[in-house]
C-alpha cells in the first residue's frame, strides 16, 4: 500500500527538551494512522537523540534534515556532510526550501548537486520548489515551477523515482505572512507539475510523490489531500504541537485511501 506522506519541517525551532518531548509524544500519536507516512525534520543538534529514541521504541517515524552539503568532506566551514548524516541513520534530506533559497543563497543548482549527492548516499531528497508572489502576479508560475524542477532534476536517472519526493510549496503561502492557496489552484498546479515528472520521465513521472506545502492546517488539510496529483502534506506551523498534529492526520486520514 502506498502510504500518504504527511510531515513536518520545525526550521529553526525547538530545544532538544522540547524536541525529545515531541518526538515522545508523536511516537504514540502515529500509531493510530497506519496509513499515513509520518516524518519530522528538527534541526542537525536534536537529530542523534530523536534517532536514538525513534529506534529505541520501534517506531516508524521517518527523520530528516533540513539541509545538506553534496561533497563529503572539505573546507565549507559550518557544513554538514552526507557521509556525516548518514551516520545518524536519517530516512530524507529536505533540500531548496525557500527560506534556504531567500537567506542562504541555496540555488537550483546547488539543489541539484545536493539531490545528486543525497540518492548517492541513499537518502530521500525531499525537493522544495515554489513560486513567488511576482512569478504568480505576471502569470510565470508554471515556467518557474518547470524550471526548478527540471534543474533540480537534472542526471537523476529513471532508476531514481520512488526514491526521491518534490513537495510544491508556493513562496507566498508559507509562513505566517502566507496566504493559503485555494484548492482549485493547488490542483492545476500539481497536475502541471505531474505532466511535467511524465515528460521528463515517461509514464514512471506518475510514482514520484509530489507533496503540497505552505500554510497547510486543519481547516484545508483534508481539501488538499484529496485532489488527485497530491501524494502527501508537508506542514510547518500547524504540526509542531503534536496534539494539532494528530487533528491534522485524523482528518486527512479520513479522505486518503
Ligand atoms: P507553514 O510552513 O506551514 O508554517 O506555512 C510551511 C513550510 O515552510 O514548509
Amino acid at each position: 500500500m502506498k502510504k500518504f506522506l504527511l510531515g513536518t519541517n520545525w526550521k529553526m525551532n525547538k530545544t532538544l527538551a522540547e524536541a525529545t518531548k515531541y518526538t515522545d509524544e508523536l511516537i504514540t500519536v502515529i500509531e493510530k494512522h497506519a496509513q499515513l507516512e509520518i516524518f519530522i525534520i528538527p534541526s542537525y543538534t536534536h537529530l542523534w537523540k530523536i534517532k536514538e529514541l525513534i529506534d529505541t521504541k520501534k517506531s516508524a517515524l521517518k527523520l530528516g534534515a533540513q539541509n545538506m552539503h553534496y561533497e563529503d568532506a572539505g573546507q565549507f566551514t559550518g557544513e554538514i556532510s552526507p557521509v556525516m548524516l548518514k551516520e545518524i541513520g536519517l530516512d530524507i534530506i529536505e533540500l531548496g526550501h525557500c527560506e534556504r533559497r531567500q537567506y542562504f543563497n541555496e540555488t537550483d543548482e546547488t539543489v541539484n548537486l545536493k539531490t545528486l549527492a543525497a540518492l548517492k548516499h541513499g537518502f530521500i531528497p525531499l525537493i522544495c520548489i515554489g513560486e513567488k508572489a511576482e512569478d504568480k502576479s505576471y502569470n510565470v508560475s508554471k515556467e518557474m515551477l518547470a524550471k526548478q524542477l527540471k534543474i533540480a532534476l537534472t542526471n537523476v536517472s529513471r532508476d531514481a523515482i520512488g526514491k526521491f519526493w518534490i513537495a510544491y510549496e508556493p513562496v507566498w503561502a508559507i509562513g505566517v505572512n502566507g496566504i493559503p492557496a485555494e484548492t482549485p489552484y493547488v490542483k492545476e498546479i500539481h497536475d502541471f507539475l505531474r505532466s511535467v515528472l511524465v515528460d521528463l520521465y515517461g509514464t514512471a513521472g506518475k510514482d514520484v510523490p509530489l507533496l503540497f506545502g505552505g500554510s497547510v492546517n486543519i481547516n484545508n488539510a483534508s481539501d488538499y489531500a484529496q485532489l488527485e496529483n497530491v501524494d502527501g502534506l508537508f506542514i510547518g506551523r500547524s504540526a509542531w504541537e503534536p496534539d494539532l498534529f494528530d487533528e491534522i492526520m485524523v482528518a486527512v486520514g479520513k479522505v486518503v485511501k
